[in-house]
């Protein structure tokens, strides 16, 4: 969601600013930011900072924090830090130009847009896509969460659930396939909910038929699906929508039930699995990911053993694990039973290991096979690119080949990423839909 939202931002400045990667030439320089845990949080504050030599030797520089520390901190960041001159929230950022226009005016203005309401609706933004050479993209189809996970701060950061009309997803997913784009990624924070609210809108599944059909897309992902609401119509979408790729991130958060009611989840362990056997079924290779949280209050080691033997079970092909991080105005940080930071860390460390050997089975089991790759980027080293299922290919090849879809023989499994040769004369030509 933050990478789109940058995306957004650089978007709607680009009849005004060019882009650059170099901070000292900069005229703007805007830090998009994740409150998501302590630790990102942090970063922005050193961040902030590093920059603040560069307008002492340049006044001009308008230095703006948006995303959802800027959110939940707003005119407090102005207070703790008298250089920064715009603090803009993920609502506010449609009306960057504006403000900018205005700091640039009068140069002692420093302005704080942090508005959050109730049925906000992801204003289109026209215009082309600010790097000519991406091949695949993001598309938001719903803003916010109702859900309220014990440990979450997005449903304070980000609000309710909205969800945007169908037509205008349809239409930006068009307009995007017209500049190049083959791959599409839609974006919510619990994308299954999609139109729930709205009578009028189809449903999640019915929305990714319909998506499937735009012409010239060859491949459609989607995050993230929350397991209490993943239908069984759209489980049968894997293996049916020819460009819905094999792949499915699937945040479990934790093994243990117990823990998973604290969490405020609303499915246990067994409902978890259910569905997982159910995807599985219904399309044998797909590939799954998933978020996991460690050391939550009150995880035992009963607990977090469950969590253990569920990624035994599952076989994930890659995790997210994170160390459980106290949000302010959460619920689970006004829990007692808090854990140490030693203890989070070893199970952490352990939950790591266990998904090192269980990845690299999965990835092993890659080789030799064949698979469509899209290529993404090339550099000196060769071409980048993805499998449907999501896994991360490296091989050497013609640059032109970037935003191609080609086919790849895996010739060995890394940890993390594979290595492959095109399999000559077969570059991949899907019948033009
Ligand atoms: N502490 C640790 N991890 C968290 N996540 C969300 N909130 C917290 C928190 N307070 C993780 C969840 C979520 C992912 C995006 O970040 O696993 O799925
Ligand atoms: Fe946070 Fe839960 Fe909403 Fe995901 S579903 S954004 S974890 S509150």
């Amino acid at each position: 969601m933050n990478e789109y939202d940058s995306q957004r931002m650089a978007q709607v400045l680009q009849q005004d600013y060019r882009l650059t990667i170099a901070p000292e030439e900069a005229d703007v320089i805007l830090i998009n930011t994740c409150s998501i845990r302590k630790k990102p949080e942090n970063k922005v504050y050193s961040l902030v900072g590093r920059y603040k030599c560069l307008k002492d030797k340049k006044p001009d520089l308008i230095i703006g924090v948006g995303g959802c520390v800027a959110q939940q901190e707003g005119q407090r960041i102005l207070e703790r830090m008298p250089y920064v001159d715009l603090v803009f929230g993920p609502q506010a950022i449609h009306r960057l130009p504006r403000m900018l226009e205005d700091l640039s005016r009068n140069k002692t203005a420093r302005i704080c847009a942090t508005p959050m309401e109730k049925d906000f609706e992801i204003p289109s933004i026209k215009g082309p896509l600010p790097d000519s050479s991406m091949v695949r993209t993001f598309v938001t189809i719903m803003q916010g969460c109702d859900n309220f996970c014990t440990y979450c701060i997005v449903p304070f950061v980000r609000g309710r659930e909205t969800s945007r009309p169908p037509g205008a997803i349809l239409e930006e997913i068009r307009r995007v396939v017209s500049e190049g784009i083959k791959e599409v990624t839609l974006l919510g924070q619990n994308v299954n909910s999609y139109g729930k609210k709205n009578k009028e809108f189809p449903d999640f599944a019915e929305l990714l038929r319909l998506a499937d059909r735009i012409d010239g897309l060859r491949r459609l992902r989607f995050t993230t699906s929350h397991p209490k609401d993943l239908s069984e119509s759209l489980i049968n979408c894997f293996g049916q929508l020819e460009t819905l790729c094999e792949h499915l991130h699937l945040p479990v958060q934790s093994g243990s039930s117990r823990v998973l009611k604290r969490m405020n989840r609303r499915y246990d362990r067994t409902g978890y699995l259910t569905k997982v056997e159910r995807l599985r079924k219904a399309c044998p290779d797909i590939s799954l990911t998933t978020d996991l949280i460690v050391g939550f209050p009150g995880e035992s080691e009963r607990d977090f053993q469950d969590t253990l033997s569920l990624l035994k079970i599952v076989e994930y092909d890659q995790i997210f694990a994170f160390k459980y991080s106290p949000r302010p105005g959460t619920r689970a940080a006004e829990f007692e039973d808090q854990i140490d930071e030693e203890e989070k860390s070893r199970r952490l460390a352990e939950v790591l290991d266990l998904q090192r050997e269980i990845g690299s089975k999965r990835f092993k089991a890659l080789e030799n096979t064949v698979q469509e790759v899209l290529i993404e980027s090339a550099d000196q080293t060769g071409l980048k690119g993805r499998t449907r299922g999501n896994h991360v290919v490296h091989l050497k090849g013609n640059k032109n080949l970037v935003g191609k879809l080609v086919m790849i023989r895996i010739d060995k499994a890394g940890s993390h990423s594979l290595q492959g040769s095109i399999i000559p004369n077969h570059a991949l030509q899907l019948p033009n839909k």
